[in-house]
């Protein structure tokens, strides 16, 4: 599948909406995030991000988005060895698991599409390390959404980052433009060539979403058809930001 034929530019005035969206879904995952301790049910974090972007206008933009069947839920939670689409359920956080949370809001037209994975209370130094690794990569990243600038170097700085610490990145699973839908073009993987794909402009925007795994870059999807699990059952972590390249800066649109 490509999207590179939908790549849409946006306005000033478009991309004012796409940051009321972005801090609205921002909202959301900083509040899960400050409920995430040992012992929360992962249902009830899913219920606090929905009231959040409902109350503010908003409407969750995973639930019932079409896949093998419609998602079921406004978030992604995906624990520890799952990497990205896990489902919100009666399951509690327990101490020293890796929670990464993934959430999308449609507001006025336009969507905010964001992650992070965070340490439920004490985790191991090594869990610690994967998650700044992953972070950090989602910066590297979008240090070179500038224009004139490719994808291919976007996606070449986050794969350089993340395998210079030993880990993994998925072939799978890629960042996206992301507008009035939440996928749009351009594909923007966690692993390229520099100087090839696709050239940034100002006014494009995109989800730039590592995924990184421990011990493989493989993965598998569980028989839930959602799921996705690294294949070793190694820990893996997920950051995202949406964002617009510019003139100037690249400005991260899901942003409180
Ligand atoms: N951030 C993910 C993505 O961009 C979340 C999609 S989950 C889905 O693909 F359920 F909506 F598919
Ligand atoms: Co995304």
């Amino acid at each position: 599948m490509s999207w590179d034929r939908n790549i849409v530019i946006k306005s000033k005035a478009e991309l004012a909406l796409m940051r009321e969206a972005g801090r609205v879904n921002a909202l959301a995952l900083a509040a899960v995030r400050e409920m995430i301790a040992p012992g929360v049910v992962t249902a009830d974090l899913d219920a606090a991000a929905e009231e959040i972007i409902r109350k503010h206008g908003g409407i969750p933009v995973f639930k019932g988005y079409p896949g093998a069947y419609p998602y079921p839920a406004s978030l992604c939670i995906s624990i520890n060895e799952e990497l990205v689409h896990g489902f919100p359920s009666k399951r509690r956080l327990k101490e020293g698991d890796i929670v990464s949370v993934d959430c999308g809001t449609l507001l006025e037209g336009f969507v905010g599409d964001a992650a992070f994975t965070v340490g439920v209370g004490e985790i191991s130094a090594e869990a610690r390390r994967l998650i700044e690794v992953t972070e950090q990569a989602l910066y590297e990243g979008i240090r070179w959404m500038r224009p004139g600038n490719r994808t291919g170097d976007v996606s070449a700085a986050i794969q350089r980052f993340v395998e210079s610490h030993g880990y993994h990145v998925t072939r799978e699973y890629t960042g996206h433009g992301v507008g009035r839908q939440m996928h749009e073009g351009p594909q923007v993987p966690n692993y390229g060539i520099p100087g090839r794909g696709i050239v940034l402009r100002p006014g494009m925007t995109i989800a730039l979403e590592p995924m990184v795994l421990v011990g493989t870059p493989r993965t598998r999807v569980l028989p839930d058809q959602w799921t996705v699990v690294s294949a070793d059952g190694s820990l893996t972590a997920h950051y995202e930001h949406s964002v617009a390249v510019t003139e100037g800066d690249p400005i991260i649109l899901t942003l409180p």
